[in-house]
């Protein structure tokens, strides 16, 4: 250490650190840990990350299967749900996406793959016939598209009981749903295809911010 050095910072030498790879790793390891827990940790407590934004509500039964369907069949795979806060993206797809629009998204459906556009404010941008055709065929519509088609899901009916089970589950992590809500949720899938519930599912997504 030179004189210098030494007058400014007495009785304490920064070469044991850089010296010892351990003592090294584990400072760190700990400036790494303390800057984390501040970014992340007020996420959990600040209203605008944990409050639905005014208008998003849970989903109805029917949405929620839709939703299932859309998972299962890995659609998330081409399409994020996630517009970002750039010119080009609102200019294209509408409002950039706010966290207070996802509450009651568990698990959240963000992604990062892009082979399709984004499907965040998707909802009303099309008629339902529309989404019914493109999904059985998307040649039909988008004579260019090279998304899969799905024609089994106009042919398969839902199955009514799956739905009260996951909205007690979706309850229990804070998805306000009430007793009438869950009782009911098997009448009002009666007769429905797992295309109808997907449709509902795209027909609601984004629409609460206004
Ligand atoms: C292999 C990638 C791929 C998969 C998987 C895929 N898509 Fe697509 N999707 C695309 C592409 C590419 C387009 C753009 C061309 C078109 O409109 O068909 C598109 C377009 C769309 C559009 C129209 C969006 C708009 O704003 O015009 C909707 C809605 C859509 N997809 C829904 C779905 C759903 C629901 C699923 C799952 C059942 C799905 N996609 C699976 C690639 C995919």
């Amino acid at each position: 250490m030179s004189d210098t050095q030494a007058k400014i910072s007495p009785g304490f030498s920064h070469e044991k650190i850089e010296t010892n790879n351990f003592l090294m790793i584990v400072l760190i390891l700990l400036v790494i840990a303390i800057g984390g827990l501040v970014e992340i940790v007020p996420l959990f407590f600040q209203k605008s990350t944990t409050q639905p934004v005014d208008g998003v509500k849970p989903y109805t039964a029917v949405q929620l299967v839709g939703r299932d369907v859309y998972i299962r069949e890995g659609c998330y795979n081409c399409h994020s749900q996630m517009i970002r806060p750039f010119r080009a993206e609102t200019l294209r797809y509408g409002h950039y996406s706010v966290a207070g629009e996802f509450v009651y998204d568990h698990p959240f459906q963000w992604g990062s793959k892009r082979t399709g556009p984004d499907l965040h404010r998707v909802g009303g941008k099309y008629s339902d016939e529309w989404h019914r055709i493109h999904l059985n065929n998307p040649r039909d519509v988008v004579p260019e598209s090279n998304m899969p088609a799905y024609p089994w899901l106009e042919k398969t009916a839902v199955d009514s009981s799956v739905a009260a089970p996951r909205m007690n589950a979706l309850r229990k992590v804070g998805v306000p749903y009430t007793d009438e809500e869950i009782q009911g949720a098997a009448e009002q899938l009666k007769g429905k295809t797992e295309m109808d519930a997907l449709v509902a599912y795209l027909q609601v997504m984004g629409r609460a911010l206004k």
